[in-house]
């Protein structure tokens, strides 16, 4: 099975609002999730969202406590009043890291591959992924957000 091209900051496919997945069952679909699985697990990430590989379509791979899974259409409907800043990173920005300010807590609702409606309840860093993928179908980079932004990249070609 192939990787896919990771689309890389400041691509414009990046910064459009993905549409929603009308078909949940659509073939395309189906065979673009197992790609999106290995090139999210061969870079190194714990969050792919579709529009990184150049397709604006609602459609996130979260690596979770139980394995990575496939998120369409995913909603946050809950969130807490309570926010945190955190350290994030980006497949789509490489080398740039920065804090950015999450819900502590978010309740998503999303389908599976099956066209199966679920409700999640998430928290810390896994909220925080969530938020960051949720925000890549929105064409928000965390770089729009992020202070203390620092970028690694020159440095790491010096080592
Ligand atoms: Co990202």
């Amino acid at each position: 099975m192939p990787t896919l091209k990771i689309l890389k900051y400041p691509h414009p496919i990046l910064k459009k609002r993905s549409k929603e997945i009308a078909d949940l069952k659509d073939q395309t679909i189906a065979q673009l999730i197992p790609l999106m699985v290995k090139t999210m697990l061969e870079a190194g990430g714990v969050g792919l969202a579709a529009p990184q590989i150049g397709y604006n379509i609602r459609l996130i791979i979260v690596n979770t406590k139980e394995g990575v899974r496939p998120f369409i259409n995913p909603v946050i409907v809950k969130k807490s009043l309570w926010r945190e800043w955190g350290e994030e990173g980006c497949l789509s920005v490489s080398g740039v890291f920065g804090v950015v300010k999450r819900h502590r807590k978010v309740e998503i609702q999303f389908f599976d591959q099956y066209g199966k409606r679920f409700a999640l309840k998430t928290s810390g860093l896994m909220a925080r992924i969530f938020q960051h993928e949720i925000d890549h179908l929105d064409g928000v980079l965390f770089i729009d957000k992020a202070k203390n932004v620092k970028n690694t990249s020159v440095y790491a070609e010096k080592i």
